[in-house]
């Protein structure tokens, strides 16, 4: 394992600090072939982190923009309500706090310690992170307590199919607060019944939910509307709507057989928001991460979409936005 001497901070501009570091040993532009070898469950077995050592995950360049609008978001909603509620975050998905950029083998802070180092955090009251996988949740802790944070922040092993398992670890978060919600899974496989279970169990909760439209959905939407063999893919589906509306709607019929994705993909994002807004979430917003994934925010309050909109407004290279 390299020692901290070899840490190379990267001259690329940040709008955050997520602590760039160069990593000599990422062995770079692992495809999807080469990582079934190069990592287990996402994490890097070839390398570690070089700042501590510890696990880090293997993703792609656009990961730098989720965490840029997470980031801005927070900042704004909790400079925004620090004085009027008290606040709690909570990441699903939270991974194990580092990531390495597969196209240039630089680390980065992923979301969860992003959040955790960003100058809002003390602003919060408690954070609590859930993964499923105990390794990332381990190595989470073990930075969390050595940033000093554990007073505020923990990760939980959690599973997001588990409803009553997360209500559990939901019972820690204080009530009679202002809770910001992020969950960030690999595919459409959140169950519409945690957003329901969750909105319920925290009271006042803003989510900031990761549709990964351009990757899972693409690739198998078609399948699951048309094709009878895609039965388990359609199941998936209806249980990320919480109904089966989507697939018994003309349009969407029409446009698989037609092969537009365009026109399936927005039907199909226009159908959460419409889940959403029947359990009180008529406030929505989209940020487009490339052609990979869509980040949706959702709130059941107008100045909750007006944060989001304000968090749009700076691009991840910091330059003023100009469609804004
Ligand atoms: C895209 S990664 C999250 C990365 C992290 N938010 C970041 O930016 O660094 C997805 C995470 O979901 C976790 N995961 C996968 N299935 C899960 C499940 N059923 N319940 C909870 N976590 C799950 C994986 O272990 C992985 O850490």
């Amino acid at each position: 394992m390299p020692n901290k001497g070899e840490v190379k901070v990267m001259a690329q501009k940040e709008t955050n600090n997520l602590r760039s570091a160069l990593n000599k040993h990422c062995i770079k532009n692992c495809n999807k072939e080469d990582r079934a070898s190069t990592t287990e469950e996402g994490i890097c077995i070839i390398t570690s982190s070089i700042i501590d050592g510890d696990l880090v995950r293997c993703v792609g360049k656009w990961s730098y923009k989720k965490i840029h609008w997470l980031t801005r978001y927070c900042s704004i909603f909790a400079n925004g309500m620090k004085n009027k509620w008290k606040l709690n975050y909570i990441e699903i998905c939270c991974g194990p706090g580092r990531c390495i950029i597969r196209e240039d083998g630089r680390e980065i802070d992923g979301t969860s310690l992003a959040i955790i180092n960003h100058e809002v955090f003390n602003y919060f009251n408690k954070a609590i992170f859930i993964d499923n996988n105990s390794n990332s949740v381990n190595a989470l802790n073990r930075r969390i307590d050595y940033l000093g944070k554990h007073y505020i922040a923990k990760a939980v092993i959690g599973d997001y199919n588990d409803i009553v398992g997360v209500k559990e670890i939901l019972s820690d978060v204080p009530k009679q607060c202002l809770n910001l919600v992020f969950i960030d899974p690999t595919d459409c496989s959140i169950p519409f019944s945690l957003i329901e279970a969750m909105s319920s169990a925290l009271g006042n909760a803003d989510f900031i939910i990761n549709m990964a439209i351009g990757t899972d959905l693409t690739r198998n939407i078609r399948h699951a509307i048309l094709d009878a063999n895609f039965i388990k893919v359609k199941m998936k589906y209806i249980d990320f709507l919480g109904n089966d509306d989507y697939f018994s709607n003309k349009e969407v019929i029409n446009a698989a057989k037609q092969d537009d994705n365009s026109i399936m993909r927005n039907l199909f994002i226009e159908e959460y928001k419409r889940r959403l807004g029947a359990i009180g979430y008529v406030y929505t917003g989209i940020e487009k991460v490339e052609h990979y994934y869509d980040l949706l925010f959702a709130s059941k309050h107008s100045l909750g979409l007006n944060f989001w909109k304000k968090s749009q407004h700076v691009e991840p290279s910091g330059q003023a936005r100009m469609d804004f």
